[in-house]
């Protein structure tokens, strides 16, 4: 009777899981009609931060239940990142807090108090992180931190998705049409991608990989994913013609009225030389889950 009640238990959360994604595949669907989506906020990215997510949850021991939660909390983390606070327009609620405020009354109405809280608290905090004393207290919100900016916003996939997000970005649209840039002659395109991936990189990598911030048990994979990002910022300091091509090929699609999905992109994208081959190579394995793989290895490692 005990196994029976225990298979209940879980098969419920699989079929939480089952709904949170049908829910967030048709909101996604609603904001992409609207144009509203971007390259950076879009269905691929909440379903690999649920992904990643959980395996972190894993990594750390969690159990099925957590794990559950943590891919609803990956799932529904970005519910309102849409194009409209990403493209320029500023908003007086922040994205994260939106969201959870949004899906709270939902989780609360289904889930027990503890998972909900979990959950919500996921959302409303994924953007920043958790303090060094905190990181464990809520392995759920955790996984969505680290999956959103270690696994997302890191290592070589960053490098195509910043580049194509550059483009699609309302200020820098502001910047073409007020600084008279005719992105219709390459070398004025190819300088501009450059300039812009280059400047948005450096902050960030200043922002996202002071160790110091981070776990311990996290710094080998935090600095395979962020030796990515080195290589793309000295890459655009020295002109390196692969690191080049990619960056104003993505641009150049994110400009574009209608851009491609950012994964097709990736896999259409043709190398000019080994850099970005293995630009390209490395950010298809993460796109299709093979990540987890480094990540266990490298987490297994320390601990
Ligand atoms: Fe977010
Ligand atoms: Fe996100």
């Amino acid at each position: 009777m005990q196994i029976k009640s225990r298979r209940a238990k879980f098969s419920s959360w699989t079929q939480r899981e089952k709904v949170a994604g049908r829910y967030m595949r048709a909101a996604f669907r609603k904001m992409g009609q609207k144009g509203e989506l971007t390259s950076a906020h879009n269905l691929g990215h909440v379903q690999r931060v649920s992904l990643y997510a959980a395996e972190y949850v894993k990594a750390m021991g969690g159990g099925r239940k957590k794990r559950a939660q943590a891919r609803i909390a990956g799932m529904t983390h970005d519910r309102f990142r849409d194009a409209v606070q990403s493209l320029g327009q500023k908003k007086e609620e922040s994205h994260e807090t939106r969201s959870a405020k949004y899906m709270q009354p939902l989780f609360e109405s289904r889930y027990k108090k503890s998972a909900s809280k979990a959950i919500v608290e996921a959302m409303a905090k994924h953007g920043s992180f958790p303090a060094l004393n905190e990181i464990g207290k809520n392995v759920v919100r955790d996984g969505v931190v680290f999956a959103d900016k270690f696994f997302e916003a890191n290592g070589a996939y960053i490098g195509f998705r910043r580049a194509m997000f550059m483009g699609e970005r309302a200020d820098i649209k502001e910047r073409i049409a007020k600084e008279k840039i005719d992105i219709t002659k390459k070398d004025q395109l190819q300088k501009l991608a450059v300039d812009v991936t280059l400047g948005e990189s450096s902050k960030r990598l200043a922002a996202f990989s002071d160790l110091s911030k981070i776990p311990s048990h996290l710094h080998p994979f935090v600095r395979y994913q962020v030796e990515w990002q080195h290589k793309l910022v000295s890459g655009l300091q020295s002109g390196e013609p692969g690191i080049v091509n990619l960056v104003t090929t993505l641009f150049a699609e994110g400009l574009k009225s209608k851009p491609r999905d950012l994964a097709e992109t990736i896999r259409a994208y043709s190398p000019l030389n080994k850099t970005d081959r293995e630009f390209q190579r490395e950010a298809l394995d993460y796109l299709d889950g093979k990540l987890a793989v480094k990540f266990r290895q490298l987490v297994k490692k320390t601990a």
